[in-house]
């Protein structure tokens, strides 16, 4: 195993997109940005220097940061934001993991353009355990807004309204042809007969996206670092955080292919239909448009997010067996979604709110993970409701509690102890698919349904033998979804949804995880230079 040193300068830089400049942040001049590439058992060291004037933090999405929570980077839960001028060093472990995941900068919105892959080789000597790849490409789903992406935000929070949908999709920063504009797409030139080892990586803010190749099928092989039993589909599911890695074979006709993202929204609330386009290229086709037209899924496809769901498996083999906990210590409930509060301020007197368990998360301004360690008290409260406060039906009539409290609660967890949460999408306003991401954990996902989970009936068709194992699951609209996990990592690790929108509305609350009594069952002391408040 070795070390891998990289420098992360976060600057600000002028972008020209859907034939409009603006300023964005972003690493290294590069958008997306650069590539972590590392092998399994490496350590990794990122010197991020911060020369724009807003606070930054970068989070090294699905890492497991095993005791070492101080590199895990969500601003205000394991550290202070890096100021203008200052500078922090991550350091972490890569252990047990190996595929694609990604880093993206974790305050406000700032990863709309902080963003960017990681990549984690197997161990020397070690193959992939499917047929090896002539080639890889790193294929980034983005968002992209034509306004300042902080003008965007404040909609979401000082208004408390849904913010307005992005002016367009990108594929590795590029839109593809828009309406009024005849913008860049990205191309993916290949070799007839040749396979390719596609990394997807879906960095956008505010939606899951599906992603198609005209004429081609697809064979998963991994997702979120895990590998997965191979199946063969045409369209690829993938929630914002999520990682999805895919052997395509190069064995159509010779010609140019169209590739596509396309939104699923299964919300009312907005409608967004932009696609973003790109071409597959044959070697030795000439740069027309591509003749083969691919037909997207309706933004509301929930049957094929589904079958797409329903084929992931662990691969659980002989080298990389899925260790499932068969065993339960904590049973969490929680009910996640979106209602109302009472607002002076806002337009109708009240604003959108998002919750779990009607707790709407507040974030603190120290770090939860320092005043954890540390002792300090009044920075969070460790009664965070293990279940549902008011019982009711998830998905008929809207319960008549609907009220939140604001709250920087933490769900304490022994070391080692095992949890199983189910996730209940609530429909208090509209349903919402919500892909929900855990820090510090992969989990399994032993169970989904439609409506209530019942308690008594569902978890007997738990898969407790080789469910997919994911850092990111998206729960189902008027749905549930169940995860297993052990908590054998010390630390403060956030869990919210990825759709950035509905973090900032308060769908979010941490895991503090306690140090074990044995040896290596302690977090690590933290680093000299962690930022402070
Ligand atoms: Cu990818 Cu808490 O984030």
């Amino acid at each position: 195993s070795g070390v891998r040193n990289y420098k992360f300068s976060v600057v600000r830089e002028n972008t020209t997109t859907l034939c409009a400049s603006k300023p964005i942040i972003v690493v290294n001049g590069k958008f997306p940005g650069p590539t972590l590439y590392a092998r399994e058992d490496d350590t990794v060291i990122v010197r991020v220097v911060n020369h724009v004037k807003d606070n930054v933090t970068i989070h090294w999405h699905g890492v497991r940061q095993l005791r070492t929570g101080w590199s895990d980077g969500p601003a205000y839960i394991t550290q202070c934001p890096i100021q203008t001028g200052q500078s922090y060093i991550y350091n972490f472990t890569l252990t047990g993991q190996r595929g694609t995941l990604l880093w993206h900068a974790h305050i406000n919105w700032q990863r709309a353009t902080v963003h960017g892959a990681i990549i984690i080789l197997p161990k020397h000597g070690v193959p992939f355990p499917f047929p090896k790849p002539d080639k890889e490409e790193i294929i980034i789903l983005g968002e992209w807004w034509k306004s300042d992406v902080e003008v965007v935000i404040n909609q979401a929070m000082t208004l408390g309204q849904p913010p307005n949908v992005s002016d367009a999709h990108t594929i590795n920063g590029l839109p593809g042809p828009a309406p009024n504009c005849s913008s860049q797409g990205y191309t993916l030139q290949v070799e007839t007969g040749k396979t390719y080892l596609l990394r997807i990586v879906n960095a956008a803010v505010n939606e899951e996206l599906f992603f198609k190749i005209a004429g081609h099928q697809l064979t998963i092989v991994e997702v979120d670092a895990s590998y997965t039993k191979p199946f063969k589909t045409d369209t690829v599911f993938i929630g914002p955080g999520q990682t999805t890695n895919a052997l395509l074979t190069a064995d159509q006709k010779i010609s140019n292919y169209l590739m596509a993202i396309s939104p699923f929204m299964d919300t009312i609330v907005a409608t967004d239909n932009q696609t973003a386009t790109g071409t597959l290229r044959y070697k030795g086709m000439l740069a027309v448009s591509p003749t083969s037209l691919t037909v997207m899924p309706p933004q509301n496809a929930t049957p094929i997010t589904a079958k797409f769901m329903d084929s992931l498996r662990s691969l659980n083999s002989k080298e990389y067996p899925a260790n499932v906990p068969q065993t339960v210590d904590h049973s969490l409930m929680f009910a996640i979604g979106v209602g109302v509060n009472p607002c002076a301020t806002c337009v109708n007197g009240s604003r959108v709110i998002a919750d779990i368990n009607n707790v709407s998360f507040v974030m603190p301004t120290t770090a939860i993970l320092q005043a954890h360690y540390y002792n300090i008290s009044g920075v969070y409260t460790d009664d965070f409701p293990a279940n549902p406060p008011n019982p009711y039906n998830y998905t008929g009539t809207p319960p008549t509690n609907i009220q939140t409290n604001n709250g920087t609660k933490v769900y304490r967890l022994a070391y080692n102890s095992t949890v199983q949460l189910v996730l209940q999408g609530t429909s208090i306003i509209a349903p919402e698919s919500h892909p929900t991401h855990l820090h510090g954990f992969n989990f399994y996902v032993v169970g989904k349904g439609l409506g209530n989970y019942d308690p008594k009936n569902d978890p007997k068709n738990f898969n407790l033998v080789d469910p997919v194992e994911r850092n990111t699951i998206s729960v189902p609209t008027g749905g549930w979804t169940a995860i297993r996990f052990r908590a054998d990592n010390p630390g403060v690790w956030f869990m919210h949804c990825h759709l950035e929108v509905h973090t900032t509305w308060g769908l979010k609350m941490a895991f503090l995880v306690e140090n074990g009594k044995g040896p290596n069952q302690s977090i690590l002391p933290p680093p000299n230079d962690l930022p402070k408040c």
